[in-house]
Order: structure tokens, then C-alpha cells, then sequence
């Protein structure tokens, strides 16, 4: 059996990279294995110092998540602010953490680069606080997305050093986790990079059916291969990607074929693209809105989950402060 953590920030709503990159995989593994499910509302403090609406979003997003077939009777389901003792194994863990290989990672140079005016030294330790939600249960897998392989790797590096550190074999080293394959990244609508939530490119589980063809129909493509099984450019293969995760395989192939023919046309792509995301998202959204209406669920599998992540995560930072030397008196 596996321990399996996974988490999301609190800031916007879950989109197709969310579900295909990490929350599908957590689905199939909820079934065999001890699942930990939270939403990283500290984390959402390092992009969002002021959030007006914090307690709003974390609700969205936990009914998002609910809706999406997370089971809080399968896996143990909380908020990151209800867990205080993720917060000293944090602690703990930035005595061991380098400025260095802190200041090195990707995602907080892209986040200077994104906000200058705020260089905060929780962005810069975003990556230690991951690491503790991670191997405060002693996690063996975590379903993320391709763009969080760095900071899964960074969280080997910690528990590894820690063990070295005090001549142990304590946390397990966990491995980012998607069933064998590779890394998913869901692309987003405007022609590069990923579908993200401050990237503006994405389609939500909670969108509107309107909203989602307007979105799809105005997707970025190109003027069309001029000759027969032409490379596709960066924004068609985009198209073509997410098309692989919510079409039926025939309807990938029949496109591909008109585009290797020279017969696409991207119009009629981009229709049976948006029936086919809303015929996935519609269940969802339904759900999504009756979930969020029902607060004395929320505070119930809220409340049950930090009770459980509380259990297993106290057990740990005490065991790590025995190691580390802290005797009581
Ligand atoms: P976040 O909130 O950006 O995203 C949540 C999950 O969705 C995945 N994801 C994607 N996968 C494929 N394609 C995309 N376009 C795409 N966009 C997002 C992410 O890889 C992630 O799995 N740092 C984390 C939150 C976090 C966490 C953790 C995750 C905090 N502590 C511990 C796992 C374990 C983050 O910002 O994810």
C-alpha cells in the first residue's frame, strides 16, 4: 500500500491541467492506498498576500475537488491551515535548506520575474513548505503535473538530507506519480506553455457551456499544414493534446488524419473540441454547485480530515523531534 499526498493551491479554479495532471490519478489511487488530499492555503499567501475572498476560494476549490469524485470516506481530506504541525516539520526543515538551491528552482525565478514588488521569503521557500505537507506523512507517491517535478525532486533532497543528516532511515523519498507514464502537461488555449491560473488560458470545471466554446472557439491556431503529414505547429499539437484527454480516440484520429490529408479545418475542430469538454465538465459543474451549497457537509469533512491528517502528521513531528534531540525536561 502506498501513502499518497496530494495538494493545490487555493488561488482559482480547478481547469482541465489540474484534473488530467493530478486529480485523475488520485481518483484510481484513492481506491488501495491511504490518500491525503489537502488545499495549500498557505501557499496561496506567497502569490496572493491580500486575498479578499480566501475562506471563498478555498470552499470552491474544495467543492471542486469533491465534485471531481475525491471521496472523503476513502481519502482524508483537509486544509493545510488546519494541520499547525506541517508548519513547525517547515521549520524544521528550512534549518536544512539552502538559500542557494532555494533561489535556484524554476518556479521562484519565474515568480520574481512575475512579482517584482514582492520577492517574499515564503516564495522562496515554497518548495520546503511542499516538501513538509509531503513526508509529514511519510508520502511514498505523489500524483502531480509535469511542472511540479522540481519541487518533487526537491523534496527527495530534503528527506534524504535529513535522514544523512541524523544517520537515519526516517522519510521515505516520495516519487512525483502518474501510473508508469510520463508527467502530464495540459496545454493552454493561447498557443504555448501550460494551462495555468494566473495564465488566463484555461478552461474551468466550472465554466458555463457558453463560456467554454467562446473560450475554445477563440483558441490560437495557424493558417493550416500546406503539405501532406506536415509537423504541427506548437498551438495545433496544443489542440491536438487536449483533444487526446476528453475525445474519444476515434475523433482524435479522424482530425489527425484530415490535418495529415491537408483537410482540417480547424473550426469544425474546435466545435466537437468544446461538446466534448462540456460533456466531460457538465456532470462535474452540477455537482460543483450542489456540493458548494451544502456547508454542513464542508464543515463536516473538513473538520473529520484534520482530525485524521492532525493524527498522522503529529505522530511524525514528534518522531522527528526525538531525532533531532528535543527531550522533554
Ligand atoms: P497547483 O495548485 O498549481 O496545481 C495543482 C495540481 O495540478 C497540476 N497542474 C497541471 N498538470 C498538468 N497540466 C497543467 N497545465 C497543470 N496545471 C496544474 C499540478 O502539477 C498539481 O499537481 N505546489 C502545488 C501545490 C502543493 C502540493 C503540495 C502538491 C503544495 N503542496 C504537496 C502536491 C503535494 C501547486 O502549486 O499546484
Amino acid at each position: 500500500m502506498e501513502i499518497v499526498v496530494s495538494g493545490i493551491r487555493s488561488t482559482g479554479n480547478l481547469h482541465l491541467g489540474n484534473y488530467f495532471g493530478a486529480v485523475r490519478n488520485f481518483l484510481k489511487m484513492q481506491e488501495e492506498n491511504r490518500c491525503y488530499f489537502f488545499i495549500a492555503d498557505y501557499h496561496s499567501l506567497t502569490t496572493h498576500p491580500h486575498p479578499d475572498n480566501l475562506h471563498e476560494s478555498v470552499k470552491q476549490i474544495l467543492s471542486e475537488y469533491l465534485a471531481c469524485g475525491i471521496d472523503p470516506e476513502k481519502a482524508t481530506v483537509f486544509l493545510q491551515s488546519d494541520v499547525p504541525e506541517v508548519t513547525e516539520l517547515y521549520l524544521l526543515l528550512n534549518m536544512n535548506a539552502y538559500v542557494g538551491e532555494l533561489e535556484r528552482t524554476t518556479s521562484f525565478k519565474e515568480k520574481v520575474r512575475l512579482q517584482p514588488d514582492n520577492i517574499n521569503a515564503g516564495l522562496l521557500t515554497y518548495p520546503v513548505l511542499m516538501a513538509a505537507d509531503i513526508i509529514v506523512h511519510k508520502a511514498t507517491k505523489v500524483p502531480v503535473g509535469k511542472d511540479q517535478e522540481q519541487n518533487l525532486e526537491m523534496t527527495r533532497r530534503f528527506a534524504r538530507r535529513f535522514n544523512q543528516m541524523y544517520d537515519v532511515n526516517y522519510f521515505p523519498e516520495p516519487a512525483a506519480y502518474n501510473f508508469g507514464h510520463a508527467l502530464v502537461k495540459i496545454p493552454g488555449l493561447d498557443g504555448s506553455g501550460k494551462m495555468g491560473k494566473s495564465e488566463g488560458n484555461g478552461i474551468y470545471l466550472a465554466d458555463a457551456p457558453e463560456v467554454i466554446r467562446k473560450k475554445v472557439m477563440r483558441a490560437v491556431t495557424d493558417k493550416g499544414p500546406e503539405k501532406p503529414n506536415q509537423e504541427m505547429s506548437e498551438p495545433v499539437k496544443n489542440l491536438f493534446t487536449i483533444m487526446k484527454v476528453v475525445s474519444e480516440p476515434d475523433t482524435v484520429e479522424h482530425f489527425r488524419e484530415k490535418y495529415n490529408r491537408c483537410e482540417i479545418r480547424y473550426g469544425e475542430m474546435k466545435k466537437q473540441l468544446a461538446e466534448d469538454i462540456i460533456r466531460f465538465t457538465a456532470p462535474i459543474r452540477e455537482r460543483i454547485l450542489e456540493i458548494s451549497g451544502n456547508n454542513v457537509y464542508l464543515r463536516k469533512v473538513v473538520r473529520t480530515g484534520a482530525e485524521k491528517a492532525r493524527e498522522s502528521a503529529a505522530k511524525t513531528v514528534r518522531e522527528v523531534r526525538e531525532i533531532i534531540g528535543f527531550k522533554p525536561f
